[in-house]
């Protein structure tokens, strides 16, 4: 059912109209949260606020055109989204509606999802089988999308009375009927209708297992990302968030992956999607929509529509998440986000925050962030929903609102710094303003990989680095060459962290995903070279020459040079390094190697 479509009397008429925000005077009940039509192309809104008879809502659609005097009505539900398995592969708008049928533009009023074609069904559960509520009913394996399963509402269970027979039935045809607790019978389609701020019960909330894999070497062996986990991504303009966004969609190891836009420019977004849609998924060989949902909304669309929009993704990433998939949700830009709510607030004539900010920012951004987590659904199934949400702060200023409450919410903190950016050194991570707090949990993963050190490594990566930084503005001072050659050596290791480790392009074929192996070789191998260029130092070897070494050269290019299936030549160039430091002699000029 559709709150738009609904046929309930009007209960309200309009007084007050300022863009997307209404009052209204009431002559009935309505509740906060409840979903509302407006006027007779009956707009699609919802209400945020009740004082006595009079009643705020925001509507989700442009308002051109509405009279004080127009009526709207009440629905009775919440605002909600219909969840189904039409959803994979489509572009949809804050509030699920179809977008790509229509170019880049839903008309006012436009209908929820209710016929998205037909889908072949496959029974599971018999007549006479007991149910749970969430339970799976039956498989979907559409030919252009991954395989899905068919849920019960996670409020409703019972006897099955009918199903289906294995065929192709549409979206909210009846597929099963059910008898319930309470002796009623229930008619359960494909899809169901879900509200989109509520979080969709589970049986257990699980601790973290493992990370979600990125193939990005400064995420998973740096600052990693623990499946049903939730990550911040703050980048001032250009940095390279929206990149990473694509880079993760298509190599992080998620099942489904829910791409939330809320852009910038109108163009930014038509970029897109026209782009996502083309990508293929290095993981199949076929098109990555076919595990992807898309949630677009541009600057041209009303800003309610983008508030509500990653409520909308969160709710629809949980629905494959109760399937028993593992979900990555992806969030570009939540900045765009807040200043929708902000912009709502002003029109409500609420008291500004900082940075003109409603005081609820925090608290919205922690119902967002919060509904990522590693679940055990109510049918049993095991999944996952990570949540990764890019910040763009004004003039790349991190101590602004939305980037410090994000940072209170999230265990994986990836700051895009801009002098990194305009280096082009990508990803533009920096590793000194950068987090993640579930190291001690995810050290297992690496373990079970055959890499117990990796703590320690990770640990003395990010000491040099610490170190280099403090070097680095002594030797603005002095002068390079007037530092220690103790000191030269830890320049010389940071710098090769940076260079072979960290920097990983998004457009080389042998570097844009590099695999558990190889990071662990890589890793292992700089850990090695730190080792024996601190012996050489040690032994009285001059740094520069450590330096002009051939196999110094291929070293910082391994990321380039070795690819994934290629792991012996770790080894090799391993050799070729002890060879040449066995080379040099102390205090030798830098012809060797
Ligand atoms: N991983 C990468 N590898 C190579 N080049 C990159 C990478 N990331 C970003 N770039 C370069 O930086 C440019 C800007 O990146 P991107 O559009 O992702 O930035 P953004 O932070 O999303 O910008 P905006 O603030 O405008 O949204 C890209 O067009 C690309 O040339
Ligand atoms: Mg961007």
């Amino acid at each position: 059912m559709n709150a738009v479509s609904d046929n309930t009397p009007a209960a309200a008429t309009v007084t007050w109209i300022s863009g997307p925000v209404l009052r209204a005077r009431t002559r009935g009940a309505f509740q906060v949260n409840e979903a509302v039509w407006v006027g007779p192309q009956r707009l699609l809104g919802e209400v945020i606020r009740i004082h006595g008879d009079e009643a705020v809502i925001q509507v989700y659609e442009d308002t051109t055109g509405l009279r004080p005097g127009t009526p709207l009505g009440g629905t009775g539900t919440p605002l909600s989204v219909r969840l189904g398995p039409g959803l994979l592969g489509n572009i949809f708008d804050g509030l699920l509606r179809p977008l790509a049928a229509q170019g880049n533009y839903v008309h006012p009023g436009a209908s929820q999802t209710r016929d998205m074609g037909r889908f072949p069904f496959t029974p599971v559960v018999q007549p006479g089988d007991r149910l749970k509520a969430g339970a799976i009913v039956g498989v979907v394996k559409r030919r252009d999308a991954r395989p899905q399963r068919c849920l019960l509402p996670p409020d409703c269970g019972g006897e099955v009375i009918s199903i289906a027979a294995a065929g192709e039935y549409s979206n909210h045809e009846t597929i099963c009927t059910l008898r319930d607790a309470a002796g009623e019978t229930r008619d359960i389609a494909m899809s169901h209708r879900w509200p989109v701020r509520q979080p969709r019960p589970v049986t257990a909330r699980m601790p973290v297992e493992g990370p979600l894999f990125t193939g990005q070497r400064v995420l998973d062996s740096i600052f990693p990302l623990a499946c049903g986990g939730r990550a911040g991504m703050p980048g001032g303009f250009g940095t390279g968030k929206t990149i990473l966004q694509e880079t993760l969609a298509k190599w992080c190891d998620a099942d489904v992956i829910i791409y939330v836009g809320c852009g910038e420019r109108g163009n930014e977004m038509a970029g897109v999607l026209k782009e996502f849609p083309e990508l293929d998924d290095p993981r199949t060989g076929r098109r990555l929509m076919e595990r992807t949902v898309i949630i677009a909304n541009t600057s041209n669309m009303p800003v309610s529509a983008r508030e509500s929009s990653i409520y909308t993704g969160v709710t629809v990433g949980e629905y494959f998440r109760d399937q028993g998939m593992r979900v990555a949700l992806l969030a570009d830009s939540t900045s765009r986000w807040a200043e929708a709510l902000r912009e709502i607030s002003g029109r409500l004539g609420e008291l500004p925050g900082e940075g003109g900010y409603p005081a609820y920012l925090s608290s919205r951004l922690a119902d967002f962030y919060e509904r990522a987590a590693h679940v055990r659904a109510l049918n049993g199934q095991i999944g996952s929903l990570s949540i990764i949400g890019a910040v763009s702060p004004p003039s790349a200023d991190f101590s602004e609102p939305v980037t410090t409450h994000t940072k209170r919410y999230v265990r994986s903190f990836w700051a895009l710094d801009a002098g990194r950016a305009q280096a082009r050194f990508y990803p533009a991570i920096h590793p000194l303003q950068s987090y993640s707090q579930d190291i001690e949990v995810l050290s297992q993963f690496w373990s079970q990989h055959g890499n117990p050190e990796w703590p320690q490594q990770r640990r003395r990566f990010l000491g040099l680095l610490e170190e280099q930084a403090r070097l680095d503005r002594m030797a603005r001072i002095i002068g390079k060459d007037a530092l220690p050659p103790r000191q030269q050596q830890v320049l010389l290791c940071a710098e090769l962290i940076n260079e072979a480790f960290l920097r990983q392009s998004a457009f080389s074929d042998v570097d844009r995903f590099c695999s558990v192996a190889r990071q662990i070789a890589m890793m292992k191998l700089i850990n090695y070279f730190i080792d024996k260029s601190e012996q050489a130092v040690a032994d009285g070897i001059r740094v520069e020459d450590i330096s002009a070494m051939d196999a110094m050269r291929r070293l910082r290019r391994m990321g380039e040079d070795i690819g994934n299936d290629d792991l012996d030549r770790f080894e090799e160039l391993r050799q070729a390094l002890d060879s040449a430091l066995a080379q040099l002699t102390p205090g030798a000029t830098a012809d060797a190697g």
